[in-house]
């Protein structure tokens, strides 16, 4: 009885696989990395996502109202200074009423 052996050599190519986030996915979700991004992130991310924030274009009375109405009526803890400022500001500059970051649908 002749055996054959087949020797396979196989070669295992480990093919290095980069954890790549797609472009637009920062830390930070939706939000335009611009200063103050920390912060708003940071605040307002936290009972719902950024996403919510991002959608809306506000002037900066609009934005001072609605943090307020987070306040009073949705249980945020009220954002002390200085990042109070900072988020207003975050949010004025880069979600005002022109929508200039409304987010793209992914
Ligand atoms: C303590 C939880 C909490 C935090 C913190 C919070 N929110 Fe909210 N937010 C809510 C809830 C709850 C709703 C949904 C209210 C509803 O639709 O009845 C909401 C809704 C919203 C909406 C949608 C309003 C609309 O017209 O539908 C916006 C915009 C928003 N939040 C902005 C913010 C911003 C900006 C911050 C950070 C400064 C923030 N939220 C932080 C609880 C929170």
């Amino acid at each position: 009885m002749i055996r054959k052996l087949v020797m396979t050599v196989s070669i295992l190519a480990l093919v290095p696989f980069a954890v790549t986030a797609a472009e637009d996915d920062s830390e930070y979700g939706v939000f335009v990395d611009k200063p103050g991004v920390e912060e708003a992130y940071a605040y307002c991310s936290a009972c719902h996502s950024e996403r919510l924030v991002a959608q809306n274009g506000l002037t900066r009375d609009g934005w001072i109202e609605l943090m307020e109405w987070m306040v009073d009526e949705q249980e945020m803890d009220p954002v002390e200074e200085p990042d109070y400022k900072r988020v207003l500001d975050y949010l004025t500059k880069n979600y005002g009423i022109d929508r200039p970051n409304f987010p793209k649908n992914k």
